[in-house]
This record gives structure tokens, C-alpha cells and sequence, in this order.
């Protein structure tokens, strides 16, 4: 598969579909990065490991649907098949959907419909429950609302502080993310069961 990631921050999910690449273990080909935040350090990570960047941003265009045509150029241009949210901090719109319909998926930091939005870790640990996780699901026009591939669970210890909680997470994350999506584009699957 013909694949764009989509970040805006960190990007250590970026960093590890690209290590699965390189190993073989995903599938897969990283036509391109779009990141929506010029300071996004993911960026330096796309440019050390030669992946087109697309650094674009949606207050130099009119309103969402031009930002995401503009998108939706670049990966045509590139022959994109299906896109990859890793951290992305900002709702697909209907271009992009209409686009890539069932092509587009996310990885959220909570068993989801618990704790969609920001700073789901935090939010997990302010609500003290026991259990969190992460789950990758469908994207659709909600926030975190689509259909579910994916999830695990991951303890919470009553000790924990947020970034704790954060680093065993995402460790799993990155795990994990590379599996499914390999499940989904070899199998032609709509679920994964971990
Ligand atoms: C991940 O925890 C992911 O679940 C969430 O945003 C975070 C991105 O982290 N959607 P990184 O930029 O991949 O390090």
C-alpha cells in the first residue's frame, strides 16, 4: 500500500511505521508526511529518514476545504491509497473523507468511546479509573467516533503520573499500530483482534 502519515507533533508513531517499513514487517510504502505544525519535530524525523514532507498550514487558506484540497493534490500526485493519523491534532473534513472513504484511520491513547479528544491520558487518570489502553479505529467526521479495528488495554497503577501512563502507552503503540495496519492491508480486514 501507497501510504501518507499525518502528524503534528513528536511523531515516535511516525517513527515506528517507518522502522517497520525498513524492517519489512509493514507493507507498506510512506509516500509522504503531512504535518500541520511548521515547529513539529516529526518533521526533522521524515527529512533524516527522506520522506517527502508536506508542511501545510490551514491559516494560509480560506477555509477547511481548500486546505484539505490541497491535501488531497499532494496525494493524488503521489498515488496515495490510505492515510494514517498519528497524532494528528485536527478533524478530518469532508474532502479528505469523501476522497478516501474507509481509508483512513487513527490511533488514540484510550479505550475509546472513553476519553475521546485531548489529553485523553490525563483524563483517564483524573477519572481514576483502573484500566486504559489505546485504540485504532475508522476515521469519520466525529472526534475519535469511528468505526473500532483495534483496542488494547493497558493498567493503570494507582501511583501513576501522567507521563508514566504516556511512555507505557505509547510503547504499546508503537507495537502495535504497525500489526494492525499490516493485518488491514494483507488481510483485508475491518477488525484485528491483538
Ligand atoms: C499518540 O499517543 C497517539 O495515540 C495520539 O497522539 C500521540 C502522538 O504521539 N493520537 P507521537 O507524535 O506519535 O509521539
Amino acid at each position: 500500500k501507497k501510504i501518507a502519515v499525518f502528524a503534528s507533533g513528536t511523531g515516535s508513531n511516525f517513527q515506528a511505521l517507518v522502522d517497520a517499513v525498513k524492517a519489512g514487517t509493514l507493507e507498506a510504502e510512506i509516500r509522504l508526511l503531512v504535518c500541520d505544525q511548521p515547529s513539529a519535530s516529526v518533521l526533522q524525523r521524515a527529512r533524516k529518514e527522506e520522506i517527502d514532507r508536506l508542511s501545510i498550514s490551514p491559516k494560509d487558506f480560506p477555509d477547511k476545504g481548500a486546505f484539505e484540497t490541497e491535501i488531497v493534490q499532494q496525494l493524488k500526485l503521489r498515488e496515495v491509497e490510505f492515510i494514517v493519523l498519528a497524532g494528528y491534532m485536527r478533524l478530518i473534513g469532508p474532502t479528505l473523507l469523501q476522497e478516501y472513504p474507509g481509508a483512513i484511520v487513527n490511533i488514540h491513547p484510550s479505550l475509546l468511546p472513553a476519553f475521546p479528544g485531548k489529553d485523553a491520558i490525563g483524563q483517564a487518570i483524573d477519572a481514576g479509573v483502573r484500566v486504559s489502553g489505546l485504540t485504532i479505529h475508522y476515521v469519520d467526521a466525529g472526534m475519535d467516533t469511528g468505526p473500532i479495528i483495534a483496542q488494547k488495554e493497558i493498567r493503570i497503577h494507582s501511583d501513576d503520573t501522567k507521563d508514566e501512563l504516556q511512555k507505557r502507552i505509547q510503547q504499546q503503540e508503537h507495537v502495535i499500530y504497525p500489526e494492525v495496519l499490516q493485518e488491514l492491508f494483507t488481510k483485508g480486514k475491518k477488525s484485528v483482534s491483538l
